[in-house]
């Protein structure tokens, strides 16, 4: 029993909601936020589509779960917009059979939707109580290619890099480079980046180069732990990331 968090129960103590009717909300949320957004990897639009992101919310939240905007899961922490997962969901544009890191598990709904598309998924929580939570869940609802470690994520995890993809849903003031240095050759880093001001960053690593893009600006958590001895440098980026996008609005 995960406390605060139920299956197919609504927000009122003793009125279930039928398993039918968080699908037809579910198919609302693809078709009225997800495609109308240009969202358009099947993959991705099924995954959106099946996960019960009712279960990944506190209960009194659970009516409010397949709407159009992030949600506290407690802690200070939030789950994103479906439409911001669907995105970066697609951003990283998936290999065959692949293998990818999240850092901030936070309620595992994004873990869920990874795990719906990737053969294994890595996922860091910083804080000890949402790890075991989300642990606990997404082992409940049988996602069994799903590892959640409790850590600082800044480092990744090189002992199990590297990765086809690197997805991070709290925001540093500037790109972790043990993350630049954990992805294979043609795999995606997308991440968010900035502090009141943010950006969703997309970085692929080719044959000779990190090559960074700005997809939209997005608003997340800080992301805490060694990211928040991070000092900005204005002047110059990293050494080794090349191509990097303009910065302004
Ligand atoms: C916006 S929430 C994540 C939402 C989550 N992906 C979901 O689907 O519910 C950001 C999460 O990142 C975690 N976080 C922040 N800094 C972190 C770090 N350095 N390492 C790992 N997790 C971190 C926070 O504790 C929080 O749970």
């Amino acid at each position: 029993m995960i406390t605060g968090i139920t299956s197919e129960t609504s927000a009122s103590p003793g009125a279930p909601v039928p398993t039918a009717a968080r699908q037809v909300e579910r198919s609302q949320m693809v078709m009225e936020q997800l495609l109308p957004r240009g969202i358009r990897d099947p993959g991705v639009l099924q995954a959106m589509g099946a996960v019960p992101r009712h279960c990944f919310v506190p209960q009194a939240y659970q009516e409010h779960a397949y709407q159009d905007y992030p949600l506290s899961i407690g802690l200070g922490q939030t789950i994103s917009q479906p439409y911001v997962v669907a995105a970066m969901t697609e951003l990283l544009q998936r290999q065959p059979d692949p293998v990818v890191l999240e850092i901030g598990t936070g309620s595992g709904y994004q873990a869920a939707v990874l795990a719906r598309l990737v053969h294994q998924v890595y996922s860091i929580e910083i804080v000890p109580a949402l790890a075991m939570r989300a642990a606990a869940l997404l082992q409940a609802l049988g996602y069994q290619n799903v590892k959640v470690i409790c850590g600082d994520g800044f480092g990744g995890l090189p002992e199990q890099a590297p990765f086809d993809g690197i997805i991070v849903t709290a925001a540093p003031k500037t790109i972790p480079a043990p993350l630049l240095q954990q992805l294979k050759i043609g795999g995606r880093l997308v991440i968010p980046v900035g502090e009141l001001f943010q950006e969703l960053k997309v970085v692929e690593r080719t044959e000779h180069d990190l090559v960074t893009r700005t997809a939209f600006d997005v608003l997340f958590v800080p992301m805490t732990g060694e990211a928040q001895a991070q000092r900005p440098t204005p002047t110059a980026p990293p050494p080794t990331v090349k191509g990097c996008a303009p910065t302004g609005r």
